[in-house]
C-alpha cells in the first residue's frame, strides 16, 4: 500500500439552479452560460446540467451555448428517455448521468433503479456508449445497483449522497456514518468491477470532507450549495473553497 494524492478527484460544478434563478423572472438573467465560463475560469473540472423533461432550469438552448463555448467536459444529466437519448446524442456531451425524474419532486429524490429497470435502461445505455459518450448511472450505494451497473456497461455510477448529507447536517452522526459506511462498501465494489465512481447530491463544504477521501472516488458534481454559497461570497470564492477542502481530504488517501 502507498500513500498517495488518491488520483485528481475533479469537481463538476452543477449550473441548474442558475437557470433556476433566471426562470424565476422569465427573462436571461443570470445566464448559466456566463456561470459555466465563470466556473471553468475558477477551476472546476466540468460542467454538470440536468436538462428536466419540463425544463423547469437549464433550457435546451443552455445546452446549445455551453457545448458551443465551454471547453470543459459537460455532464448531461437526463433522464431515460426517447427524447432525452435523441438531445444526448445530438450534443455528444462527455458523459451523460442517467438519473430518475419525477415532475414532481423538487429535486432527484433516490438514485434509479438500476436493477429493476435493466430492460428500460439497457438499450439507451449502448446507444450513449456506441456514441463514444460515458455513461453514468445515478444509484443507491447498494451492493444490488452497483451489480445491475456492471450488467447494463456503465461506465460510471454516481453514488447519491442525498441521505447522508441530510443526516450529517441535522447532528445525527450515527446515521451519516451508516450512510457513509454503505457508499465506501459500493465504492470498493465498484472499483472491483472496474466502474469510476463519482457521487453527489446535497454536498456542502461540511459535508464533502469523507466522501472526497473515499479512494475510488474520482468526481463529485455539487450545485445547489456553491450556487447558494455564491450569493454570499462569490461563486469563485466557493468553487476554490470547495476545492481546497476536496484536496486537503484526499491528502491521506491510501489506495
Ligand atoms: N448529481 C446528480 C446526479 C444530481 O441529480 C444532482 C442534483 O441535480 C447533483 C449531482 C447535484 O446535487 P446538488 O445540487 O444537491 O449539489
Amino acid at each position: 500500500m502507498q500513500r498517495t494524492d488518491g488520483g485528481h478527484l475533479r469537481l463538476g460544478v452543477n449550473i441548474d439552479h442558475v437557470a433556476t434563478l433566471r426562470n424565476a423572472r422569465g427573462g436571461t438573467h443570470p445566464e448559466p452560460l456566463r456561470a459555466a465560463h465563470a466556473a471553468a475560469e475558477a477551476g472546476a473540472d466540468g460542467i454538470t446540467a440536468h436538462l428536466r423533461e419540463d425544463r423547469r432550469h437549464i433550457r435546451d438552448g443552455d445546452i446549445e451555448a455551453i457545448r458551443a463555448e465551454i471547453a470543459l467536459p459537460l455532464n448531461f444529466e437526463m433522464a431515460a428517455t426517447r427524447e432525452m437519448r435523441d438531445i444526448a446524442l445530438r450534443h455528444k456531451p462527455h458523459a451523460a448521468c442517467i438519473v430518475p425524474e419525477k415532475r414532481e419532486e423538487r429535486t432527484t429524490e433516490g438514485g434509479l433503479d438500476a436493477a429493476g429497470a435493466h430492460n428500460e435502461l439497457a438499450p439507451v445505455v449502448s446507444a450513449l456508449r456506441d456514441a463514444g459518450i460515458r455513461v453514468s448511472l445515478f444509484i443507491e450505494a447498494d451492493p444490488r445497483q452497483v451489480e445491475a451497473a456492471e450488467r447494463l456497461s456503465a461506465d460510471i455510477v454516481e453514488f447519491h449522497t442525498g441521505t447522508y448529507c441530510e443526516a450529517a447536517i441535522a447532528g445525527e452522526m450515527a446515521r451519516a456514518d451508516a450512510e457513509l459506511e454503505k457508499i465506501r462498501r459500493a465504492a470498493v465494489l465498484a472499483g472491483q468491477a472496474g466502474i469510476e465512481v463519482h457521487a453527489g447530491h446535497g454536498l456542502t463544504f461540511d459535508t464533502v470532507a469523507p466522501i472526497a477521501a473515499i479512494a475510488q472516488m474520482r468526481e463529485l458534481n455539487i450545485g445547489h450549495f456553491l450556487i447558494g454559497e455564491a450569493v454570499f461570497i462569490g461563486l469563485a470564492a466557493a468553487i476554490s473553497r470547495m476545492r481546497d477542502l476536496m484536496l486537503s481530504a484526499r491528502q491521506d488517501v491510501i489506495e
